[in-house]
């Protein structure tokens, strides 16, 4: 499902090249729940932005469904991340413009080029869900972090992708919430078998995943 072999990333630095991931393997089978853990700064980050095609490595492989990805043009990356991969941003990234209803319903207006009629329902099932009705209607400058953090969550799975990528998804939460998002995330791993993999310190998150990946600071 997902083969990383031999991940090397660096970021520049004012003393020349940081080293960030050194030859990095990483592998999952379809299905698999894998939490990623290590220290902050051992480049959990880094190595989530390269398995969801959001950024390169400076070498090593990664195929996905036994694709080389390396081969995508930028217009194949951009259709198979919509349609493939949810991805959660640390700093979840809701637009501010729109509403909470339309930021979850966002992925299918990119896919539909507009808000078609449908969408809304699908995004009041993931509110529903998530327990955010009351705020359905409200813009993100008026949330909490934590509602925040929820709608990034159900905005990830929108169009049903086959890997959810989650970047620290329940730092600002409490643990109903956590319970919600959990919940969503094997609920969707048992009915449609989405792979996931979740950078956590949570260990509540930690027990709930098939798999701990644990990353190292390169040097
Ligand atoms: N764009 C960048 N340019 C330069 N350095 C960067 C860049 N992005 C990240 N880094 C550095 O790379 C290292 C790894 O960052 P990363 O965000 O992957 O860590 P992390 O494990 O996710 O940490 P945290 O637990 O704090 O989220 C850090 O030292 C960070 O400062
Ligand atoms: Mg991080």
């Amino acid at each position: 499902m997902i083969k990383a072999e031999k991940i090397i990333k660096s970021y520049p630095g004012p003393a020349g090249p940081k080293l960030i991931l050194d030859a990095v393997d990483f592998s999952m089978a379809g299905g698999e729940i894998c939490a990623v853990s290590g220290p902050s700064g051992s480049g959990k980050s880094t190595l989530l932005n390269i398995l969801g095609l959001l950024s390169k490595p400076d070498s090593g492989s990664l195929e996905i469904n036994s694709r080389d990805v390396s081969s995508l043009s930028h217009a194949e990356i951009l259709k198979f991340r919509n349609e493939r991969i949810g991805f959660v941003f640390q700093h979840h990234f809701l637009i501010p413009e729109l509403n909470v209803w339309r930021n979850i319903a966002y992925p299918g207006a990119l896919r539909e080029n507009g808000f078609a009629a449908g969408l809304k329902e699908r995004a009041m099932e993931l509110v529903e869900f998530l327990k955010l009705e009351h705020i359905a209607e409200s813009y993100p400058s008026t949330l909490s972090g934590g509602e925040s953090q929820r709608i990034a969550v159900a905005r990830s799975v929108f169009n049903a992708p086959d890997i959810l990528i989650m970047d620290e998804p329940t730092g600002s939460l409490d643990l109903e919430s956590k319970s919600d998002v959990m919940n969503l995330v094997l609920a969707l791993n048992r009915v449609s078998g989405i792979t996931v993999i979740i950078a956590t310190h949570d260990d509540f998150i930690k027990k709930q995943c098939g798999r701990i990946f644990e990353l190292t600071h390169a040097r």
